[in-house]
């Protein structure tokens, strides 16, 4: 689904990411993992067409589009729920969803608007409602829901449950389980490395935009070094409430 190849990328002169590889395969939940300013979101911004590549490719499904306009990339099926969720906040919940598919025919629009409201019932009954004016729970359902209007086949998320409750980081993980049964592959940027451990397929762990780790959730779970080194203080906050508050 996507190839990282050697990745290097950044602002300015500035590279903050440096030769990153990463493959990511259908239907998989992958999760970025890593400290403050590690580079998670500078990755997921450079797949999502944001931030400038400085060498190495970018391969979605086959097709190499290291140098892809966002909006090109969007419609061939990559969608970003940015970080810190960038929602229209002078709009309404209806017209947030419907700036996500903008480009759709209105009954492609109108029939992926109920695949949303089903799979967070909670924004249909905010829908008139200005997004400024919701929880931060439901402005992080309908930033995801707003990806979800293009159609994604790879649907990025960053900081999925930052500054969440415990229950709606609950409900926001179960929506991201029921995605992956429908066929949607999911890369997740988490700090919360207890929650992305749970769900996720396989990790990578990024230390000052490097990977020091890469493997199956399964594999960190049991490698304590791992745990110790780069997962523990996240694991430590989480078990205190930390992260979730
Ligand atoms: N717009 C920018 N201009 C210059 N440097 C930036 C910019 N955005 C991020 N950086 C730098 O790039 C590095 C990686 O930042 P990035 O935001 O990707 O990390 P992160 O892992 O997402 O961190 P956080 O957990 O705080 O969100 C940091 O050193 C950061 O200061
Ligand atoms: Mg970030």
């Amino acid at each position: 689904m996507l190839h990282l190849e050697k990745l290097s990328c950044g602002y300015g002169n500035l590279t903050v990411i440096e030769e990153l590889s990463i493959h990511i395969t259908k239907s998989e939940i992958f999760a970025l993992i890593g400290a403050n300013g590690a580079g998670k979101s500078s990755t997921i911004m450079s797949i999502a067409g944001h931030v400038s590549v400085k060498s190495g490719k970018i391969i979605f499904k086959g097709v190499d589009i290291t140098k892809t306009p966002v909006t090109k990339r969007v419609q061939l099926g990559i969608a970003l729920a940015p970080e810190g969720r960038r929602l229209f906040t002078d709009m309404t919940v209806s017209e947030n969803l419907a700036m996500g598919g903008y480009s759709l025919p209105v009954k492609r629009l109108t029939r992926n608007r109920d695949k949303v409201l089903e799979l967070f019932p909670r924004l249909g009954e905010r829908i008139d409602q200005q997004a400024s004016i919701l929880s931060g729970g439901e402005q992080q359902m309908l930033a995801i829901g707003r990806a979800l209007m293009a159609e994604p086949e790879l649907l990025i998320i960053d900081e999925l449950s930052l500054g969440l409750m415990p229950k709606v980081i609950d409900l926001c993980y179960m929506a991201i389980s029921t995605l992956r049964q429908q066929g949607v592959t999911i890369l997740l940027v988490e700090q919360n490395t207890s929650r992305a451990l749970e769900v996720a397929d396989r990790i990578c762990v990024l230390e000052s935009g490097r990977d020091v780790w890469q493997g199956t959730a399964k594999n960190a779970r049991n490698d304590p070094e791992l745990i110790t080194a780069y997962l523990g203080l996240n694991q430590e906050q989480t078990a205190a409430g930390g992260n979730n508050a």
